[in-house]
């Protein structure tokens, strides 16, 4: 704190997805910024063991995002609790990985509902709150798979372009009006998401470098300052322009970035297994 201000003094911050991973680690920042906290997630025992060990207010709300009444309910509780919000960050997310054809529909429409509907839900009912406080931010955490179509991804690639595009559409609608909207656009994060399931995550996704959940909190703080979208690694975000702009360039390129996603895979799951005690396969 550079001028002895904390940066989120009292404001009241909500995070879905907030018991691991980018969640948790936005919560540990926003804490230590002075936040009040509401956070969500579904398993309700580690959500409440998270809460309690960051020593600042924080408020647990279990609720599964996906359901219209649990995101009616948090927001209700942030009421309640703290007498209003100032940000509110949309994080929770689902990848279910694989072609289209291997997912039945209902896995499908799943993905839809947790990463687009929900957060185009709460977004709509918080506009009200933050208008009642002056102004604040909504802050949506999407993905480098929603710059450049992610075959084997297709839904959630979807997923993550329909998030970015509402959400650069609304910055626009609210111009002038005090509410910041920030978009957080990472390539791969070394948390549970990818880590727990490398062997189905693509490997041009695995080609790119890969950021702390600490590095992209830290973009969601000044994503919920300034607004705006921040894509990283910058390297990373400026690759998938290039390549969405270009897709005959992006289809010659992709066999080389395979390669070194595969060598990055085969790296990474031998130095898990050791760490497990177990034998490289
Ligand atoms: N990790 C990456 O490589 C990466 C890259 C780009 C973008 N992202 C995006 O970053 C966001 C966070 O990912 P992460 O890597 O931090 O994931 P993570 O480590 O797996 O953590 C996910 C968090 O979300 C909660 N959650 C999952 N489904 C939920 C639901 N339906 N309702 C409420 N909470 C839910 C989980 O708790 P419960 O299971 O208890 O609900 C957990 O707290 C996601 O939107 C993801 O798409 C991740």
């Amino acid at each position: 704190m550079a001028d002895g201000m904390a940066r989120f003094q009292d404001r009241v911050v909500i995070i879905t997805g907030a018991s691991a991973g980018i969640g948790a680690a936005a919560a540990r920042r926003f804490s230590a910024e002075g936040a009040k906290l509401v956070l969500a997630a579904r398993d309700e025992a580690r959500l409440q063991a998270f809460a309690a060990s960051l020593g600042g207010e924080a408020l647990a709300v279990p609720c599964d995002v996906a359901r219209d009444a649990d995101c009616d309910r948090l927001l209700a509780e942030a009421e309640r609790a703290f007498g209003g919000v100032d940000v509110l960050v949309n994080n929770a997310g689902l990848h279910l990985r694989g072609p289209v054809e291997r997912r039945d529909a209902t896995e499908l429409a799943a993905m839809v509902d947790v990463n687009l509907r929900a957060p185009v839900y709460l977004t709509r009912c918080v506009l009200p709150m933050l208008r009642a406080r002056g102004g604040g931010a909504v802050v949506q955490v999407a993905s480098l798979a929603g710059c450049v179509p992610l075959p084997d991804a297709a839904t959630y690639s979807a997923t993550k372009f329909g998030l970015r595009a509402f959400s650069l559409a609304l910055a626009e609608e609210l111009e002038g009006s005090g509410i910041r909207i920030g978009v957080v656009s990472p390539g791969p994060v070394d948390t549970g998401f990818i880590m727990d399931e490398l062997h189905e995550v693509s490997d041009a996704t695995m080609s790119q470098p890969i950021s702390t959940a600490e590095e992209v909190a830290e973009a969601v703080l000044d994503a919920a300052e300034r607004g705006g979208e921040l894509k990283l690694p910058r390297a990373s975000g400026a690759l998938t322009t290039v390549a969405y702009a270009l897709p005959g360039l992006a289809r010659l390129i992709r066999p080389a970035l395979e390669r070194k996603g595969r060598r990055v895979k085969a790296r990474l799951t031998a130095e898990r297994q050791r760490a497990l005690g177990q034998r490289p396969e």
